[in-house]
């Protein structure tokens, strides 16, 4: 795939990416002084040093490098896709705790219902040397709670556990985010035939609409990812195929 972060890789390889010195372009007369620059700085130093061109990612790093996997641990051996990346190069209010939820209730998604929890907890390694932790949030679409019991929409099922990407050894700040959708909870919380690839897909289309909430606006802009997770259904949890695809979401505040 190309990417502008494998673009910069390639100029940075091949020592054409002067970044840290602005070039002052003198093709103009001075009243049309032409000021460049190369891409921003990564907004945290990276405690294991530069990392290798290709995996030089902004606002997030590749789990895989320090023994993490984008599945998550679901079973001791299964797990589920953590098919979408929300980068710490989005608004900074939405990669804080409170602020992931406000912006989950913004693209239709709320919190679980009066501190009840369905199914059991999945753990990740984000490859950030905290090794596997448990989520560290889940929401669910449209739920709503009557006369003390939580029901969800008939057309619901929508999920997604997130992790906070924090720990010292790549500390960005990013969350990452296993998306699915479910069968009714009649049948007990399993996820639908291609579950994985339309929950991500759900969330995404809300995301790059763009939401608010009282009075803030947010926009997602999406770059797919292929190679962070590898196709098909080996080591997924029921088994389910997914397409190997991750969406890397830069949510703006408007
Ligand atoms: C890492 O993120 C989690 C989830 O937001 C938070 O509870 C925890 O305090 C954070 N840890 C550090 C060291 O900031």
């Amino acid at each position: 795939m190309f990417s502008p972060t494998l673009l910069f890789g390639i100029l940075y390889a091949s020592g054409l990416c002067a970044w840290s010195s602005p070039v002052v372009s003198t093709d103009y007369d001075s009243s049309q002084l032409v000021l460049t620059s190369g891409p921003a700085q990564p907004q945290r130093e990276y405690e294991n040093g530069e990392l290798p061109p290709e995996e030089n990612t902004f606002g997030w790093v590749d789990p895989r490098l320090n023994g993490g996997r984008l599945l998550d641990y679901t079973t001791r051996r299964l797990g589920e896709p953590m098919n979408v990346i929300i980068s710490s190069l989005s608004d900074p209010f939405i990669l804080t705790e409170s602020g992931l939820h406000i912006y989950a209730k913004s693209i239709g998604f709320s919190e679980e219902c009066m501190g009840l929890h369905y199914g059991n907890i999945h753990e990740a390694d984000l490859g950030d040397g905290l090794g596997r932790k448990p989520e560290q949030y889940l929401a669910r679409q449209e739920y709503f709670p009557i006369g003390g019991t939580c029901w969800e929409s008939v057309r619901g099922g929508h999920h997604f556990r997130a992790w906070h990407q924090n720990g010292t050894i790549a500390n960005s700040g990013a969350w990452f985010i296993g998306a699915s959708q479910e069968e009714d909870s009649s049948k007990n919380h399993k996820i639908i035939p291609n579950g994985y690839n339309l929950g991500r897909d759900y969330l995404v289309e809300q995301a790059t609409a763009g939401s608010h909430w009282q009075g803030v606006w947010w926009k997602a802009e999406v770059e797919w990812r292929a190679g962070l997770l590898e196709r098909g259904k080996r080591g997924v949890n029921h088994g389910i195929e997914q397409d190997g695809l991750v969406a890397i979401l830069t949510v703006y505040r408007l």
